[in-house]
């Protein structure tokens, strides 16, 4: 049971992007990607979900992208979400259960209502998406990518918009989801996850680095990830990036 990845490349346009990514993922693990601006991250992810062509292998849990889609929930980046749709919460949240069947069932209600509460918004059920605060969609598109109950969960930035209160509730909520899913999850800022993290993963157009947190956060790792030198300290032999590269 693991994820595996080879040589893969991706190119836009006849321009690399990623370039020549090995990887094994055991299952269930907590992976963080971490890398600049335009590093490559998001295309990383897209690449397992099958939504772009590259060059080279992926396998998870022994299936290609494109057939292992129903195992993966998907929270994409904040700024490639359409956040005016004119839906209702409930609506949001059913979408991935019912867009193979085109009916709603009495479980899919049973389910999308329990991954609702599950992220403190079932309160929310029949209000219109685009009323919710920021960190409020970010909550229901966190529900959104849990209502499958897939094995796999791939989160692009999926604190941003949130303040402190809704971000430790979901780092809460990554730690009750850890060991029952293989979660990659895209930050600017590792340190609420540091402890729970298993994996990291240095992106800049190629995999600079993956290992575990206390191998691959060295301040040579991260000056060499973003050009210039980060300030961290170091604690029970973790190192902590003080400030980072951020972006809503
Ligand atoms: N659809 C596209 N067409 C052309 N180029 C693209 C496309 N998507 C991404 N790129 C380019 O590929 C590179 C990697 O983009 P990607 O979105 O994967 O970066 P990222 O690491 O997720 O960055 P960020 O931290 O800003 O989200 C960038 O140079 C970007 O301009
Ligand atoms: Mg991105």
């Amino acid at each position: 049971m693991s994820i595996e990845v080879y040589n893969l490349t991706v190119r836009y346009d006849n321009k690399i992007a990623l370039e020549n990514v090995n990887v094994k993922v055991e299952h269930p693990s907590l992976v963080v990607i971490m890398g600049p601006n335009g590093a490559g991250k998001t295309t990383f992810l897209k690449s397992l979900l099958g939504l772009i062509p590259y060059e080279g292998e992926i396998k998870i849990f022994g299936k290609d992208p494109k057939k292992a889609r129903s195992l993966i929930g998907y929270l994409p980046q904040r700024d490639s979400i359409n956040t005016n749709m004119p839906l209702k919460v409930k609506e949001v949240v059913l979408l991935p259960l019912v867009s193979k069947s085109f009916t709603i069932k009495k479980e899919h209600v049973e389910k999308a209502k329990k991954y609702l509460e599950f992220v403190g918004m079932l309160d929310r059920w029949n209000d219109r998406f685009d009323s919710l605060s920021g960190g409020q969609q970010q909550r229901v598109l966190f529900a959104r990518a849990l209502v499958t109950e897939p094995k796999v969960l791939i989160l692009d930035e999926p604190f941003s918009a949130t303040d402190v209160k809704t971000k430790m509730e979901l780092v809460e909520l990554l730690h009750r989801l850890k060991g029952e899913k293989t979660i990659f999850i895209v930050l600017h800022d590792i340190n609420p996850l540091v402890e729970c993290t298993d994996m990291v993963m240095l992106i800049q157009k190629t995999l600079l680095s993956f290992g575990t947190v206390s191998e691959v956060l060295t301040p040579e790792n991260l000056e060499k990830l973003y050009g210039t030198k980060v300030p961290m300290i170091r604690r029970d032999n973790v190192c902590y990036i003080v400030g980072g590269d951020r972006h809503a």
